[in-house]
């Protein structure tokens, strides 16, 4: 079995491994980088996976794993359009454009997948449904680390505004589900997931993709602005392992949860970090500052603590690790 699903099944009690078997769970978005590790996990629980995406960021290769095998069907469609059959008992709605440089050219469409797609997921869906949301709904958050009470500090018209406004949104619509029609719906505000599958190749990559696919080619580290802005990085085992303790949880609907590491590194520190774990001797050049960029991001996790028993088993270094092993090891196929 593939080390990022066994540490994923590591993680959760016999109750929650249980809860999936025999299940039918639809996964938007499953072809993308945390989509297909969830459809991945879920399947070796024994739930009949159906992933819908519209391979405009997701890939075939993410689902090798899966295609073709009994319990796995993949619908190729666009969220915002589709028909979703009936009978689900659990949905993952996770289809978003989630990367700066990608969101911030093509605004309009990023704002579609969390609210005109999310709308036919919630229309649709018996069952209950997680909704993927984002660290991204605090903004710059002045009150750190960041617990679920704390209701933001964003710009709608700022440059980041398509993301974190529909994801904004997209909670609101979820609670409006909620109260109105008592739907089953449930948040998990994800920090900066990281590890084998996030954007290869992509122009558009996240920074972490960035830094190790420089790294390894012996090309510059860009650092935007002083470097000194932070992050919580957390390895894509512990995000996933915690989307299905919160699919599984008895009592969680019509709640929000910080899913993130509390390991808060400054973008210089990842760079650094970065360099040693590859052995790369790429400089550091810093470009100018991304307007609108959170200065800090740091989650408080007590409520995934002690609501879900979640905590992130993964260290920042070991992460890296698995994922630098990860991209060397694509190159050979
Ligand atoms: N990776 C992170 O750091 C992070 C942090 C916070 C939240 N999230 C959220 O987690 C979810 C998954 O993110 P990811 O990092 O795996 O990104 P990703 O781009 O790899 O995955 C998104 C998937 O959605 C699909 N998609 C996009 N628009 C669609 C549409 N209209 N219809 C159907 N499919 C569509 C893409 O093809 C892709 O497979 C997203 O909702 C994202 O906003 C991710």
């Amino acid at each position: 079995m593939n080390n990022v699903v066994k540490l994923v099944l590591e993680s959760l009690s016999p109750e929650e491994r249980g809860f999936y078997k025999g299940k039918r769970v639809l996964v938007v978005g499953g072809a993308g980088f945390i989509g297909s590790w969830l459809s991945e996990a879920l399947h070796a629980l024994e739930a009949s996976v159906t992933c819908l995406d519209n391979m405009s960021t997701g890939s075939y290769r993410n689902l090798e794993n899966l295609l073709g095998k009994e319990r796995f069907e993949l619908i190729e469609a666009d969220i915002t359009r589709a028909e979703i059959g009936k009978g689900y008992d659990v949905a993952f709605h996770g289809a978003a454009m989630p990367a700066p440089d990608m969101y911030m050219e093509r605004p309009i469409e990023a704002m579609l997948p969390d609210s005109l797609g999310l709308l036919r997921v919630l229309e649709s869906v018996e069952g209950r449904v997680v909704f993927m949301s984002s660290s991204e709904v605090y903004g710059d958050a002045e009150v750190i680390p960041t617990p679920e009470s704390y209701h933001g500090k964003v710009d709608p018209l700022g440059p980041r505004s398509p993301y974190e406004e529909s994801k904004r949104f997209g909670e609101a619509l979820a609670m409006a589900f909620y109260r109105q029609r008592g739907k089953d719906v449930r948040i998990a505000r994800i920090f900066n997931t990281y590890g084998p599958r996030l954007d290869p190749g992509s122009p558009y990559a996240r920074v972490v993709t960035r830094f190790i696919e420089r790294a390894l080619a012996g090309k510059p580290l860009e650092v935007h602005g002083d470097g000194l802005q932070t992050r919580s990085f957390t390895f894509v085992s512990d995000t996933v392992g915690a989307l299905l303790k919160l699919g599984a949880c008895d009592n969680c609907a019509g709640e929000a949860f910080n899913i993130g590491s509390e390991e808060e590194v400054t973008i210089l520190e990842l760079a650094a970090l970065v360099l040693e774990l590859t052995g790369s001797s790429s400089p550091i050049v810093h470009v100018p500052p991304r307007q609108g960029d959170p200065r800090r991001r740091r989650p408080d996790t007590s409520k995934a603590r002690e609501r879900l028993g979640w905590k992130p088993r993964v260290s920042l270094g070991e992460g890296l690790m698995m994922t630098i092993e990860w991209y060397r090891g694509r190159g050979r196929g």
